[in-house]
């Protein structure tokens, strides 16, 4: 992570920024200022340093972090989620040099995968100098290859572990099968009393606050160039489930979901063992909409979990952190000139989407500053992210790059 941090640093002073590495109780800030004038506009881009783990390791093809160009595709751990993306802009003010249009400042972070980290409390002692026209955010995906998407709203998230205890210590499931408690009984009976058959959460009050899908966005939704067959396919499923009465689009964009991400508890060896496992557990995550408060999500998941919780059985909850969803205006004149940059560098038009993955830190940066947020993103459904073998196409390396530089001098433009 230092390294990382170091080696963003030496970049951007070697392009003529002012650098500070800001430390913190975890992983630093970079914070990267180019000042040309105090009447020029100023361009504010965020981005992370930080990946996920690149376990399983066995299942990489080239390792993580010897970043390998392949069929036109760079393979690496963060070449698409974020380093590849932010690194993009890094290389327009670069390739911009002496003409450089606006004053340009860099947050990027090393803690975002982490879902809360100490940079809220940061922006918060430093709006003074952070001060901007605009936010440009590179940190989603675009709608599919050679469409370029203005996301205008991403989904928050809440994440919460269940552990279940029945009795003192495992027993055989002979001496004791029928008259004992089994907390994997007990787990799978309240995970399947959070959803209903026809996918509505069941936690009361979860979709009180959730603002409807406006007509206007409907219909923009069912326009877009998506095949649902074809998003399915490349997954390898056979069916997409989910809440009734909304398209898939609707579902993953702008409708909550709720999910199970991992269960555990008795014997998971090879062939059998007749045991009563003591133990089981199961880990949740919740993606939120506007208006959802995450941590009101939280309380209500609490509460709903200790009524559904079956006699015989001790339970504890951990929370794993929240994040806020975030949705900016539809049509800001920087989202404008983001509009005409992308159409220059892409060949056509941007769709203007929402997407279903969160970077709660946008609404902070909404709330601190409320400055126009533009959203554009070069990554692709397929980059694998988080997963094994992620990739960053080549061409949306080239695109973005060119997008960025399109943008920063359209956006001089708006301001002139
Ligand atoms: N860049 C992603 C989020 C994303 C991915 C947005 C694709 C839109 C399209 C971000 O780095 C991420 O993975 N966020 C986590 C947040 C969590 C760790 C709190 C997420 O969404 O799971
Ligand atoms: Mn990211
Ligand atoms: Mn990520």
């Amino acid at each position: 992570m230092k390294k990382a941090a170091g080696w963003l640093e030496a970049k951007l002073r070697s392009i003529g920024f002012n650098v500070e590495v800001v430390p913190t109780p975890n992983h630093p800030i970079v914070y990267a200022e180019k000042r040309l004038s105090d009447i020029a506009p100023t361009v504010l881009f965020y981005g992370h340093y930080d990946v996920q783990p690149p376990d399983p390791l066995v299942l990489w093809h080239t390792p993580p972090f010897e970043p390998t160009l392949r069929d036109g595709k760079i393979y690496a751990r963060g070449s698409s989620d974020d380093k590849g993306q932010i690194f993009a802009h890094i290389a327009a003010v670069e390739s911009l040099g002496d003409q450089l249009p606006v004053n340009v400042k860099f947050v990027i972070e090393g803690e975002e995968e982490v879902g809360f980290g100490n940079l809220v409390p940061w922006l918060e002692g430093n709006l003074a100098r952070l001060k901007a026209d605009v936010l440009v955010v590179s940190d989603s995906s675009m709608l599919a290859p050679g469409i370029p998407a203005i996301t205008y709203a991403l989904r928050g998230i809440a994440l919460l572990e269940v552990r279940l205890q029945g009795s003192a210590r495992d027993l055989h499931s002979g001496t004791y099968g029928g008259g004992a408690p089994n907390p994997i009984h007990a787990a799978a009976t309240m995970i399947a009393k959070l959803k209903s058959q026809d996918g509505k959460i069941q936690i009361p009050g979860f979709y009180d606050k959730v603002r409807p899908l406006s007509e206007q966005e409907r219909k923009l939704y069912h326009k877009l160039p998506f095949d649902a067959a074809e998003f399915a396919a490349a997954i390898g499923a056979s069916a997409m489930p989910g809440e009734a009465g909304y398209s898939l689009l609707e579902r993953i964009w702008a409708r909550p979901s709720l999910d199970v991400n991992g269960i555990w508890g008795g014997y998971q060896g090879e062939g059998s063992k007749t045991v009563i496992p003591a133990k089981a557990g199961f880990k949740l995550s919740m993606r939120l909409v506007p208006d959802q408060d995450p941590e009101a999500i939280y309380a209500l998941t609490k509460a709903y979990l200790e009524h559904i919780l079956p006699a015989g059985y001790s339970l504890e909850i951990l929370p794993h952190g929240v994040g806020k969803p975030v949705v900016t205006e539809l049509d800001s004149a920087p989202m404008q000139a983001a509009s005409r940059a992308l159409e220059k560098a892409w060949g056509r038009k941007p769709v203007f989407n929402r997407m279903g993955g969160s970077v709660p830190i946008v609404a902070d940066f909404q709330q601190l500053m409320n400055i126009p947020i533009v959203m554009m993103g070069f990554g692709l459904d397929d980059d694998n992210l988080h997963s094994p073998n992620e990739k960053f196409d080549l061409i949306n390396f080239e695109k973005a790059i060119e997008s960025s530089r399109n943008f920063l001098l359209e956006f001089a433009k708006t301001l002139r």
